[in-house]
């Protein structure tokens, strides 16, 4: 199984239907804006591959069409449907039940990921009204970066068309979950299936912050590896980011853990009772910064309950760490917000 995330769900082999009872083999439809870019790709097929979805659409200004020729002769149940430029966007998203935005630049080296604002801001704006116009009801996960900025330009977004609601508005962190859990496996020798490390906060640079005292199976770190492991988390992205060396950034792993969140949600939306996973919503777990990133529970409406116990009980470095990434995300989402409430 991926881990948290079984890939053969427990499900009924029918739902209701108005008063009809329908049976049941994978009937969501997934959308997917962005979807021929270095992330778009393998997250369509890993997509294509899931039990529980029954269409799927890919949406791209370039070369979606070769995509979905070639993903539809996989043969799993989901129909792939390809469309680009803007007049098609309706088609893409009418009947959506979760829009994945990987949609924008990437990073090359020497570059944060506030430098991508001036670019994406705009690419997920246009792409986010839509999905009011066309999928008002979608859960909506964002990747696009800045995710600290982008994520607030959304919410703003679909409070100016009257259709936010924050359950359903994402941006997805479960990268840094899947990184936290590899180097946390790999450095104390544990099963990987078994560790759990959940990441808060938000997602760059010292904003990613794993509690490691949390870590699931329970494990004791010396001050020493807590430092090393907390700064290679930290600094996965630009790792990446180096290693491909203005190829651009974590392609293959972010599709794998945007899967991982898109499968995640469907079992929510499903009626699976017991579903967690850390994303960056519209929270109240700490009452200075509007969006957090922390662990939550997915159910048939999005977020069904934000795991803010979770912040208790930090340890010194924790809660030193907490204190220090409070500025900067601050800033990020007021950068956001002041750049969706200017006139368009
Ligand atoms: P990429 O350049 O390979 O792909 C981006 C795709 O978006 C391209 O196919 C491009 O044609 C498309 N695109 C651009 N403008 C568009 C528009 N207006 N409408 C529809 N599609 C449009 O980039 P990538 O490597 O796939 O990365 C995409 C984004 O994801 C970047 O901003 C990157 O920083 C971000 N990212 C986030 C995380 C995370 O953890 N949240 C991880 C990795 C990358
Ligand atoms: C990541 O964490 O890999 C992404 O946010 C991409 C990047 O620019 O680092």
């Amino acid at each position: 199984h991926w881990q948290g995330v079984k890939l053969r769900p427990r499900r009924r082999p029918w739902r209701h239907a108005g008063n009809r009872v329908v049976a049941q083999a994978g009937s969501y439809k997934v959308t997917i804006l962005g979807a021929a870019g270095g992330i778009g790709q393998p997250l369509s097929l890993l997509i294509k591959m899931s039990p529980l979805v029954s269409a799927l659409h890919l949406y791209d200004i370039a070369n979606v069409n070769g995509v979905t020729a070639d993903l539809g002769h996989c043969n799993t149940p989901a129909k792939v449907a390809g469309f680009t430029g803007k007049d098609e966007l309706a088609g893409c998203l009418a009947g959506a039940d979760v829009v994945v935005i990987p949609a924008g630049l990437p990073r090359k080296p020497g570059m944060t990921r506030d430098d991508l604002f001036s670019i994406n801001a705009g690419i997920v704006r246009e792409l986010v009204e839509a999905v009011a116009d066309h999928a008002p009801g979608a859960l909506v996960h964002v990747i696009s970066n800045p995710v600290n900025s982008t994520v607030p330009i959304a919410a703003e977004v679909l409070k100016q068309k009257g259709v936010y609601d924050p359950r359903k508005l994402f941006g997805v962190t479960t990268l840094d979950v899947v990184r936290a859990n590899t180097f946390v496996a790999e450095k104390k020798g544990l099963p990987l299936a078994d560790v759990d490390v959940p990441v808060i906060g938000g997602h760059s640079a010292a904003t990613i912050l794993p509690l490691l005292s949390k870590a699931r199976p329970k494990t004791s770190f010396t001050d020493e590896e807590v430092e090393e492991l907390t700064s290679r988390i930290q600094n996965a992205g630009t790792e990446v980011v180096e290693a491909k060396a203005g190829g651009g950034s974590a392609t293959l792993s972010m599709a794998y853990a945007a899967a991982r969140f898109v499968e995640a949600s469907l079992r929510g939306l499903d009626g699976d009772g017991e579903v967690y996973e850390c994303s960056y919503v519209q929270c109240q777990a700490v009452p200075e910064l509007p969006f957090f990133a922390c662990r939550v529970k997915l159910g048939r409406d999005g977020v069904e309950e934000v795991a803010a116990a979770e912040l208790r009980g930090l340890t010194d470095y924790e809660a030193r760490a907490l204190e220090a990434l409070k500025p900067p995300l601050k800033a990020s989402i007021d950068k956001g917000v002041a750049y969706a409430q200017q006139q368009p």
